[in-house]
């Protein structure tokens, strides 16, 4: 098992803290320094500063005003503080709008926004790049040796997309790049149809309400491009940081399947992922939905560097933006915080510190409200989790190693979206795939997400959700992983397209002579959907290795296939496609490759994979873990802890795992019989 990786050199234990906007308050200096008494008191040992600030670090273009910072980070570090100090470009000063009117953003419908608001620039402008460069290397050469700086936070929650005549032409020139000539792109985008066909590039427009929106390949590409783009645009404020302190890491805050990039591009920018998490626990009467999605997303944020990550946001009370802004029950804060860390986040990290007293966010939760003082709920929630942090520092750098991957790819989950059928009232892409990762969540299995050109090699099982679009090489890969002795798990509208988003010819799933349909085992002919309401049956069969016999229910989608060389282990007891195969095996070399023909509920996927994880050997950290109950490992080469959680607003009993076990938090030895309370974490050890 893997040595411990310090993703935050300066620092070796977790870090607990909040966004900070102290230049808020500049003429209150008795609130700047209550600030550090209360930062001390709820145990917070870092701030992300000077995430909004270019107004006040550079109130007139050209001047600038650093001697508020100097203070702020200067008292900061006397106090043991830390602090990722961030670069301004989320938002900007108005005369930087005034003055370079191209910065402004261009929506789809070709209207440039007025100033204001933030996280809308455009990312193209060479105005705004420059002046970014300017303020960025300002704050470099000030601040990359503070001694309480140990990050850069990048900019914040980059988003959206620009359709100005910079963007239009950076367009144009990615194209060319990537097509040669028109007559490529032409066939490449079947732009024949409806007479598309471009004759000079510059009749080529980004996709928009009031023009263009039938050439789905446009449309990828133009996705494509929006991710090169902020990648870019990422990468340019890192420069002038980098060539200054090349030591100090950048981060930038990412959001959860964030559907404008392709995370695994923007990550490649960055030396550590970071994230903001705001799950709306008590919407649902069952949490064990919520936490699963949470635990997924977090997983994500590991699997990206496949190294630990910043929980950078997550709020300390209620948010103040979602449609019911609930707080937390007892106890939610600290399972919530815990989550995190339990899939790999080194660090619990709130929006926001301090409520400000007035615009959008002046009701959104903070550690310190507008009383002034700690000693409330939440300030003492706040407190309990740097308690409770400081007992398992221990974690920090400790990795997770996963059995399972599941594949979450962004370019498959655009053009699924995109494409006009079969079910345009919902494919729920993003939902199946957590359908199945819920299968092993609710066992403990730890799981990697991971996209379609990440290395098989490391895992057991590869599970892959509809996976619509295949790129070149990977169904070879796939082929290759299963006939060394992987097992796959794949499912209806698989191989339907190319990168093009072209269809494959002669027979899905990959098309003719593709190592998919060989890998699979199988011909899938048509599919049907059914309306939200309908559920079409389906029997296992008898006498498989597989041990799961009953009946079950379809739902949304469901494929007409035909074995070739594969097994059937289901199939459709009723409706159109009764009597044909559902689930099927496939053994090729010394792996196995699983097809689900049809979309399943929940509760089918929890039995097949517990099924699955006992024939293929998945190791499992703890035996029959009840029903809300979530149980994540993280190690390294001494010490094994496992994160016990109970999203449940009941009580529940486990066993723990045989061999000798300490409750870190409390330093007592774990008895065999555990009980969980409602919404409790509980954090144990062993040594190997
Ligand atoms: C985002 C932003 C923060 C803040 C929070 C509120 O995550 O990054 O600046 O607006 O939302 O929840
Ligand atoms: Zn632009």
């Amino acid at each position: 098992m893997n040595h411990k990786k310090h993703i935050i050199p300066k620092i070796k234990g977790l870090l607990h803290g909040a966004d900070y906007n102290p230049e808020q308050w500049l003429d209150r200096p008795d609130i700047l320094a209550k600030d550090i008494e209360l930062m001390k008191q709820t145990q917070c040992n870092v701030m992300s500063v000077g995430i909004f600030s270019w107004s006040t670090l550079e109130p007139v273009e050209g001047q600038f005003q650093f001697e508020w910072l100097d203070h702020v980070l200067d008292n900061l570090a006397a106090n043991g503080i830390s602090v990722f100090l961030a670069t301004p470009s989320g938002a900007r000063p108005a005369w930087l709008s005034e003055q370079y009117p191209d910065v402004l953003r261009v929506n789809s419908a070709r209207v440039k926004q007025l100033h204001g608001e933030r996280h809308n620039h455009c990312y193209s402008s060479p105005n705004y790049r420059e002046k970014v460069t300017i303020i960025n290397t300002k704050l470099a050469e000030r601040y990359s040796q503070h001694p309480a700086v140990i990050g850069w936070h990048v900019s914040n929650e980059y988003g959206g997309d620009c359709h100005c005549h910079y963007c239009q032409t950076e367009f144009r020139e990615w194209l060319k790049n990537k097509y040669g000539c028109l007559d490529n792109l032409n066939k490449l985008w079947w732009s024949t149809f409806w007479s598309h066909t471009y004759t000079r590039w510059e009749q080529i427009e980004s996709p928009s309400p009031i023009g263009e929106n039938s050439i789905h390949a446009l449309k990828l590409d133009w996705k494509r491009f929006c991710t090169d783009r902020v990648a870019n645009f990422c990468a340019h404020e890192i420069a002038p940081l980098k060539s200054i302190n090349p030591d100090l890491p950048t981060t930038a805050n990412l959001m959860e399947y964030f559907y404008d990039y392709n995370y695994w591009e923007l990550a490649k920018s960055i030396d550590v992922v970071s994230w903001d998490s705001y799950p709306l626990w008590h919407r649902d009467s069952d949490e064990a939905a919520l936490a699963c999605y949470t635990g997924m997303y977090h997983d994500l944020m590991r699997t990206l560097k496949n190294q630990p990550f910043l929980l950078m946001e997550s709020t300390p009370s209620q948010t103040n933006w979602q449609p019911i802004t609930k707080l937390k029950k007892d106890g939610v804060h600290l399972l919530s915080s815990l989550q995190a860390v339990a899939h790999g986040s080194d660090s619990v990290q709130y929006f926001q510190w301090r409520k400000s007293r007035g615009s959008v966010e002046k009701f959104h939760g903070a550690v310190i409200d507008h009383v002034g003082h700690a000693n409330t709920r939440t300030g003492r929630e706040v407190t309990a989790v740097g308690e409770y942090l400081q007992q398992i520092n221990a974690v920090a750098g400790t990795g997770t190693q996963a059995e399972v991957a599941i594949i979450f790819d962004w370019e498959n989950r655009w053009a699924i979206d995109d494409a006009s059928g079969p079910r345009n009232e919902g494919m729920h892409y993003e939902q199946t795939v957590c359908d199945h990762y819920r299968g092993f969540w609710q066992q403990g299995i730890s799981c990697d997400i991971i996209e379609q050109l990440c290395d098989f090699a490391p895992y057991k099982v590869v599970v892959a959700p509809m996976l619509y679009l295949i790129k070149p090489g990977v169904a070879q890969r796939l082929e290759a992983f299963v006939e060394q002795g992987g097992t796959l798990v794949a499912t209806y509208w698989s191989g339907i397209v190319d990168e093009h988003d072209l269809c494959f010819l002669g027979g899905f799933p990959g098309g003719e002579g593709s190592p998919l349909r060989r890998t699979l085992g199988i011909w899938a002919e048509e599919i049907d959907s059914l309306y939200d309401h309908e559920r079409v049956a389906f029997t296992m069969a008898e006498q498989t290795d597989f041990s799961l016999s009953g009946e079950f229910k379809a739902k949304h989608l469901m494929e007409h296939i035909h074995l070739e060389t594969a097994q059937a282990l289901a199939y459709y007891r009723e409706d159109l496609f009764a009597g044909c195969p559902v689930i099927t095996k496939n053994q090729i070399g010394k792996g196995c490759a699983y097809y689900i023909a049809a979309r399943t509920e929940t509760a089918f996927n929890t039995l097949f994979y517990s099924a699955l994880a006992d024939l293929h050997g998945l190791r499992q950290p703890m035996e029959n873990v009840p029903y809300g109950v979530s149980v994540t490992t993280r190690e390294d080469q001494q010490s094994r802890y496992l994160f016990i959680m109970n999203f449940m607003n009941e009580s529940q009993a486990l066993k723990r795992p045989c061999g000798q076990w300490i409750d870190v938090n409390t330093g007592c030895e774990v008895q065999e019989d555990m009980i969980i309370q409602p919404y409790q974490v509980i954090v144990i050890m062993n040594k190997k």
